[in-house]
């Protein structure tokens, strides 16, 4: 075998063809960025039945804890949004071009606002951007970079005054693409964050094509920040 046949053999492997594409994937940030402003979208579970089934158990749990406010910490296009029945709520993004999408959907709507985020330039100590209930639908296994994660899972429930909602594979399985990593966040929250407990917690049943769990985390007892003036 000459010395280029050896070379494309072991190029058209499954490991090289997975580290090829991670060299090639730019960042999360990049990547979503790209994505949107080529005319991509959220992606299917953010559309159809998997987004009605979402939403349908997101408002549920919005409407039997009495959640007043929302901040959804990974809006997207907007698509989840248009099927969510939510009193008060506000959007970040790290893509501009997301954002600009629900800016002009909602134009209309006077309860949803919208922020670009950009992680490496943000700081909220005083507690101005804190919801009721802090939302993260399919973004956590989208962070690819470990330093990404763990800034964005403290600023979920530094957001969050009473429930967090978290979205995303609960498991450490390899994933499909170099756009996606699967963690258990069950166990981060655990060790991190142990002041919040699961309250609740649904799978998608047959016929809802998600890979994901969803849990609803409640600031325990032992921690009782419950309004802006006790922020940390
Ligand atoms: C699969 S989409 C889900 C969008 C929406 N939550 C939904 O369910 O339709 C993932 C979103 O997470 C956003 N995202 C990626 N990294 C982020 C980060 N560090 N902070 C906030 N959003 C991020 C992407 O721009 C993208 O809009």
């Amino acid at each position: 075998m000459s010395v280029r046949s050896a070379l494309s053999t072991v190029a058209a492997t499954p490991v090289a063809v997975r580290v090829r594409r991670r060299l090639l994937f730019g960042g999360t940030a990049r990547y979503w960025e790209n994505r949107y402003s080529r005319g991509g979208n959220s992606g299917a579970g953010s559309y159809g039945a998997q987004a009605r089934w979402k939403a349908d158990l997101v408002n549920r749990w919005v409407r039997i804890h009495g959640v007043e406010s929302v901040i959804d910490l990974g809006c997207g296009d907007g698509s989840q949004l248009s099927f969510a029945d939510y009193p008060s709520y506000l959007g970040l993004d790290v893509s501009p071009a997301a954002v600009r999408a629900c800016v002009d959907r909602f134009r209309d709507d006077p309860g949803k606002s919208f922020l670009c985020y950009d992680p490496a330039a943000f700081d909220d100590s005083a507690g101005w951007l804190r919801a009721d209930l802090a939302l993260s639908l399919e973004v956590v296994f989208h962070l690819v970079e470990d330093e990404i994660f763990e800034g964005y899972m403290h600023r979920l429930f530094d957001s969050a005054r009473r429930f967090v909602v978290i979205g995303s594979y609960d498991t450490e399985t390899p994933a499909p693409a170099p756009h996606e990593r699967h963690r258990c966040f069950t166990g981060w929250v655990a060790r991190n964050r142990p002041e919040w407990v699961v309250e609740d917690r649904a799978d998608p049943p047959a016929g809802v094509d998600l890979g994901s769990t969803f849990v609803l985390f409640r600031r325990s007892a032992q921690d009782p920040v419950s309004s802006p003036s006790t922020s940390r």
